[in-house]
């Protein structure tokens, strides 16, 4: 069976009751459902965990070769400071997607920059929990056409 990894960062466990102004009313519960819920339409499974933990992120994208086709990633304030979490993506083949809810460039400078986005196959931005989900549907899209060539 495919296998997509759904990985969240710091504070996204507070999602639904942190700043809905920025984040919106959704929980992180939610956005698990819709994942599993897009990839099971493609017959993929999705594993998803949440830490506030940038050590326990490191660990868990070590261990994502052979067991996901990529990883959908909201790696929260870490996007802005994490070596450590820019080099385990560059450590691992699985393609990563780096997903934030909200449009870091239109909020403070220190979001504009990511430590990770260089190393990610690609960057989805500000269009809230949609954003996941076109993630999924991407990496899923990958995995297909690197099947069929
Ligand atoms: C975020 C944006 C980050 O700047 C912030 O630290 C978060 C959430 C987002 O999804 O919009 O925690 O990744």
């Amino acid at each position: 069976m495919n296998r997509l990894l759904l990985l969240n960062g710091p504070n996204l466990n507070m999602l639904g009751k942190r700043e809905p102004g920025v984040y919106g009313n959704q929980t992180l519960e939610e956005i698990v459902h819709l994942v599993k819920k897009t990839a099971a339409e493609k017959g993929f499974e999705v594993e998803a965990f949440q830490s506030n933990h940038e050590g326990e992120l490191v660990d868990l994208i070590q261990q994502a070769d052979g067991k996901y086709e990529g990883i959908i990633f909201n790696p929260a304030a870490y996007t802005h400071t994490s070596i450590a979490l820019r080099d385990a993506i560059s450590a691992v083949q699985a393609p990563v997607i780096e997903v934030h809810i909200s449009n870091v460039h239109a909020r403070e400078e220190f979001r504009h920059h990511s430590m990770l986005a260089p190393v990610c196959r690609g960057q989805i931005v500000g269009i809230g929990i949609s954003g996941y989900r076109l993630a999924a549907l991407a990496l899923m899209e990958e995995t297909d056409s690197e099947g069929s060539s």
